[in-house]
């Protein structure tokens, strides 16, 4: 069957194409999506929204693929510079200096703050992780790395290691090791294992995937003034906080302090094209190091000459439109909105928590995140939960959304919260004893469950349909 006749798709065509991702790649991603109603199909992906294949519903996008869509879907003025520059540039040789290279290198390190003024070119978040705490490694001559409980820095070798959730790395033990986890903002916790043998703290000013934690203002000068004193390099992660999406370009400035080290990726080629930098500050230890070794992290992928391109357009369009100032200002009504919501529900809304647009609401109960992904899904709203903490709903919509949209979004927010409560009528009593909550909170058990009441409400609606055509 021939399954990709352009914009739309019937219902033949989507169990098709389901069946071969299933064949092809995973049944197990196809039954975790399916039972939270988001087996859908981006089209039409432009600014906050995408459209529905299947269904012809528009979804608000907030999910951004966690943080890489801050100027917006195929963002008409970055696809025209890509477009452009495929007439005329490849990746490029990774060994081999290239106008690309050098003039983004130059751009992004004019955009930081303070001395950060040196840049390793990467090919994704946990690839600038890896290379951050290597760089780290190097220029100390310490191994030990310190970062967060929670923290989430992606999925491979050092970032897993770095990773502050039990569940990723427990398959591929032994990790990377000498990381050691701390509790966030838990200034005290970090004294205690901090030394003169430690190469880095790592951490992101607002936790993404553990849940939309803002870092405290004592903690990061603390952190800022222990480094200084035990020779520490202290490394940001800005993957998800850059790019204007705290409301500032990076999320460091809320603190008015520098890193040594910071690393980034995802919105840093608007959602077109892979990349990713690692910036680190003009001392002498780090540039020491890598003009010694300047091939001590690299790959064919990372700051190719069209991610380059394509990255250069994209703080161009960050600049060009203070694009953090409307951050900042949409994401003022979007808190409010979701306090509001809060307010009506403080039986199961634990709190808001939110910098700019980076937005999340935790629920009394874990599980409640997942039942919240699926309510939303329903009324048009793709989100999922932190992967570090599925008890907080997060929203990233791009940042050129406006505040139209920004309304119309809250609104579907308060229907899907409103849709909950009759599934709560009997989950929060049962909720209430221990052993029902780790039931409930099992994610084999909520796929499970999920997906067998949409194997019958899909057979509910089959039926109905032949019904309809009968009568006719
Ligand atoms: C804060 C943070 N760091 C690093 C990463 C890893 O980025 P990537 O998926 O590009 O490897 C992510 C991904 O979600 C992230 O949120």
């Amino acid at each position: 069957m021939e399954y990709d006749r352009g914009n739309r798709m019937d219902v033949q065509e989507r169990d098709y194409v389901q069946h071969l991702f299933g064949k092809h790649i995973s049944k197990g991603q196809v039954r975790y999506l399916r039972c939270a109603h988001l087996d859908i199909y981006e089209r039409d992906r432009q600014g906050c929204t995408v459209v529905d294949a299947v269904s012809g519903k528009k979804f608000f996008d907030c999910f951004s693929s966690a943080g890489c869509f801050n100027v917006g879907r195929g963002n008409p003025k970055i696809r025209e510079v890509f477009q452009k520059a495929l007439d005329e540039w490849d990746m490029g040789s990774h060994h081999l200096l290239s106008e690309p290279k050098i003039r983004f290198a130059e751009k992004l390190a004019s955009f930081c703050p303070g001395d950060l003024d040196k840049v390793v070119l990467c090919a994704s978040g946990a690839d600038a992780c890896a290379g951050a705490i290597k760089l780290a490694r190097g220029a100390t001559g310490r191994n030990d790395v310190i970062t967060m409980d929670k923290g989430y820095h992606g999925h491979e070798g050092f970032s897993l290691s770095a990773n502050g959730k039990d569940y990723y790395k427990e398959l591929f033990e032994p990790l990377m090791p000498g990381f050691h986890i701390v509790p966030f903002n838990d200034l005290e916790a970090v004294r205690k294992v901090a030394s003169r043998d430690i190469a880095a703290i790592i951490l992101e000013p607002v936790q993404g995937e553990g849940g939309i934690h803002v870092a405290s203002q004592e903690f990061m000068q603390g952190l800022r003034a222990l480094c200084d004193e035990l020779g520490i390099m202290l490394i940001f992660d800005e993957v998800q906080t850059g790019f204007g999406r705290t409301g500032k370009m990076w999320g460091m400035e809320h603190y008015g302090l520098v890193p040594d080290i910071m690393f980034t990726a995802k919105s840093i080629s608007g959602g077109l094209y892979p990349n990713g930098a690692v910036v680190y500050r003009d001392i002498r230890a780090l540039t020491d190091y890598v003009e010694k070794n300047p091939f001590f992290h690299h790959s064919h992928a990372g700051g190719s000459d069209l991610g380059c391109i394509v990255s250069g357009a994209v703080l161009d369009y960050l600049v060009e439109n203070r694009v953090w100032e409307h951050a900042a200002e949409i994401g003022r009504r979007f808190k409010e909105g979701l306090m509001e919501i809060w307010r009506e529900n403080s039986h199961m809304v634990r709190e808001v928590r939110a910098l700019g647009l980076m937005i999340g609401i935790e629920y009394k109960y874990e599980f409640l995140g997942a039942l919240m992904a699926d309510c939303l899904a329903k009324q048009g709203v793709w989100a999922v939960y932190s992967g570090n903490a599925p008890e907080v709903m997060r929203f990233q919509i791009p940042i050129t959304a406006g505040m139209e949209e920004v309304e119309e979004l809250l609104a579907r927010i308060r229907a899907a919260v409103n849709s909950m409560k009759i599934y709560l009528v009997f989950l929060l009593p049962l909720a209430r004893i221990p052993l029902f909550r780790k039931i409930l909170d099992n994610l084999k058990v909520q796929i499970t469950t999920f997906n067998l009441v949409r194997d019958l409400e899909e057979l509910v609606l089959k039926y109905v349909l032949k019904a309809q055509r009968f009568r006719r």
